[in-house]
């Protein structure tokens, strides 16, 4: 018997009038799914904003919560330990809280010393992006990474420029980094009145009010006052300075931008905006409400054989991260599936789709804020850990039987290369196995090169390195070490003239590899290298990105 359609069949009730109810209980429940990341460069304020929407949704009760962990986590460069302490903190990668009627899922980004191609795979399993920018600093290097990423799918995108209540720089000329530098065009919905000392609140421009700010920490639930009308008159005469200051750059912005407008931003063009200050829960608020009213619900999302959508009574799902040894006395992993359509309920039996087998999602970890919830269903949008044996890979899809592989959860050109140099030159084979293994997990990136019978080790974060190193010594038993190679970056070539492609090839075999499904990669030394191998092959592209399992040549 087959298990997987017995397994639809028993989700499924017979019944119409229950199958056309639980479609109506899926498309209610999808319709309040809100999924999202913050990106945002290190000390902008991303682990506060976090902290404080947390706080506002009532999921947790005090803040420092998510800080303590953070300087925990930094305060140690062993890898286990950061391990361990993920162990009671595994919700922390996904957390789930409602806000109005709405069921919120923050998903982190690991940035710091965490950052790794992780960060950017997240981005393909959230529907829009709170993008915090630092008003002293303006736009920073890795929020330009960020938002490439988020760009590939066009995710619609939340400003918040926070730190107000410092000493920052102009708000117009960082607007106008913004939308220079990240080419996204930006609607202001507040304005600032004065900065840093002098910083009184903010202009609301959709609603015609002024939102007071209050220096030091207020309580989360506290209402912010709120002035309209001859109350705003009364501020103007308080402040006449900051509030003519306010009145003039609104004015030259509704005469010079475009206004806000949901579809533009549902396609990842424009971008709302705010100001505030996040450790004084200053515009934390509307973030929130920007999210609930107008970040998208779960999406459809493309497979390789038809559009998926969430509201589709079939559970399907994609497996975009996986945590290796939560628990260091045990092998197991938790990969981290989102849900693209369906419902989840524990037990239920999925198939496979890259091996074919079934599975049972009997002990699948769901992520609540608040750990001692505990939620018996899931649905697109949401995010569930499934505890396997290293069978799940980056990229695979459980479904209810149906044979599809979702697009959009790419491999990123690596950043950093290393070579791996044994410490005991007998382990070779064990080196080479556990490096295959980890680079199907897609904890790394494994580059064989065309000339060289030494493997190249890429990744994007350094930390991803460290993991690597520690479980070859745990888990394969290989003492290794990693020497970084100079190369600054790897592409993914392609050329739809075969015989050119090999031409390119020979002439190129120096700097050419192999990847782990067998495509080529051109590995440049330099940025000047890479782009005078485009100029002198025009007819060759060079890929930053390609998809799991795609077999480009
Ligand atoms: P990150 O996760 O993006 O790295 O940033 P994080 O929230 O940790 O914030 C970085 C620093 O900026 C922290 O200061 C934090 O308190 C501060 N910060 C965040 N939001 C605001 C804001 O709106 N105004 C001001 N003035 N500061 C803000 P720190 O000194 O590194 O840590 P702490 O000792 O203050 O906790």
């Amino acid at each position: 018997m087959n298990n997987v359609s017995e397994a639809a069949n028993t989700s499924i009730p017979s019944a119409s009038s229950d199958a056309t109810a639980r479609a109506g209980d899926i498309e209610r429940e999808v319709k309040r799914r809100r999924t999202f990341a913050i990106i945002s460069h290190p000390d902008a304020g991303k682990t506060t904003l976090t902290e404080k929407l947390l706080l506002f949704g009532g999921a947790i009760q005090m803040a420092g919560t998510v800080k303590a962990r953070k300087s925990g986590r930094h305060a140690t460069s062993d890898w286990l330990d950061i391990e361990k302490q993920r162990g009671i903190s595994v919700a922390s990668s996904v957390m789930q809280f409602a806000y109005d009627d709405c069921v919120i899922n923050l998903l982190d980004t690991p940035g710091h010393q965490d950052f790794s191609e992780d960060t950017y795979r997240v981005l393909t399993a959230v529907d829009a992006a709170v993008m915090v920018v630092d008003a002293a600093k303006g736009v920073e290097a890795q929020t330009i990474k960020l938002l490439e990423v988020c760009r590939l799918r066009n995710t619609p995108i939340i400003t918040f420029i926070n730190k107000m209540d410092r000493e920052v720089r102009d708000p117009l000329e960082v607007l106008d980094e913004i939308e220079s530098v990240l080419k996204i065009k930006c609607a202001p919905v507040t304005w600032p009145i004065g900065i840093g000392k002098r910083f009184q609140g903010v202009y609301h421009l959709l609603n015609d009010e002024v939102l007071r700010f209050v220096p030091g920490e207020a309580k989360a639930g506290q209402e912010v006052e709120t002035l309209r009308g001859d109350q705003i008159e009364q501020l103007a005469k308080q402040c006449p300075a900051e509030m003519q200051t306010m009145r003039d750059e609104t004015e030259l912005i509704m005469g010079a931008g475009a206004p806000f407008d949901l579809q533009e931003f549902l396609g990842g063009q424009q971008s709302p905006v705010f100001f505030g200050s996040g450790v004084n829960n200053f515009g934390v608020r509307e973030i929130l409400r920007a999210l609930v009213d107008w970040a998208p619900s779960p999406l459809p999302r493309e497979t390789d054989v038809r559009v998926v959508h969430p509201t589709e009574p079939a559970f399907t799902g994609f497996v975009f991260k996986i945590q290796a040894n939560m628990d260091p006395n045990h092998r197991d992993r938790i990969a981290f599936l989102r849900i693209c359509s369906g419902k989840y309920t524990p037990g239920m039996k999925v198939k496979h789709r890259r091996t074919g087998k079934e599975m049972k999602l009997a002990n699948a970890v769901t992520f609540m804020a608040n750990e001692r919830t505990r939620m018996e269903e899931a649905y697109a949008g949401d995010i569930i850990g499934v505890h396997n044996h290293g069978q799940l890979q980056i990229g695979d899809v459980l479904t209810e039987g149906e044979a599809l592989t979702f697009k959009g959860i790419p491999y990123f050109a690596p950043e950093l290369f290393s070579r791996a140099r044994l410490r005991d030159p007998m382990k070779a084979k064990q080196l080479q196995k556990g490096l295959r293994q980890l680079g199907e997990e897609g904890a790394v990136q494994v580059f064989e090169p065309l000339q060289d019978s030494n493997p190249l080790i890429g990744a994007v974060g350094q930390l991803q390195f460290e993991v690597v190193e520690h479980r070859l010594k745990s888990e394969y038993g290989v003492d290794a070490v990693f020497e970084r190679a100079g190369i600054h970056t790897a592409r993914w070539v392609t050329c739809a003239d075969k015989n050119h492609l090999g031409e390119f090839v020979k002439a190129n075999q120096a700097r050419l590899a192999r990847d782990v499904d067998g495509n080529y990669a051109y590995l440049a030394d330099t940025g000047v290298n890479l782009r005078l191998a485009q100029e002198r092959w025009p007819k060759i592209q060079f890929h930053a990105t390609r998809e799991h399992g795609q077999q480009l040549n």
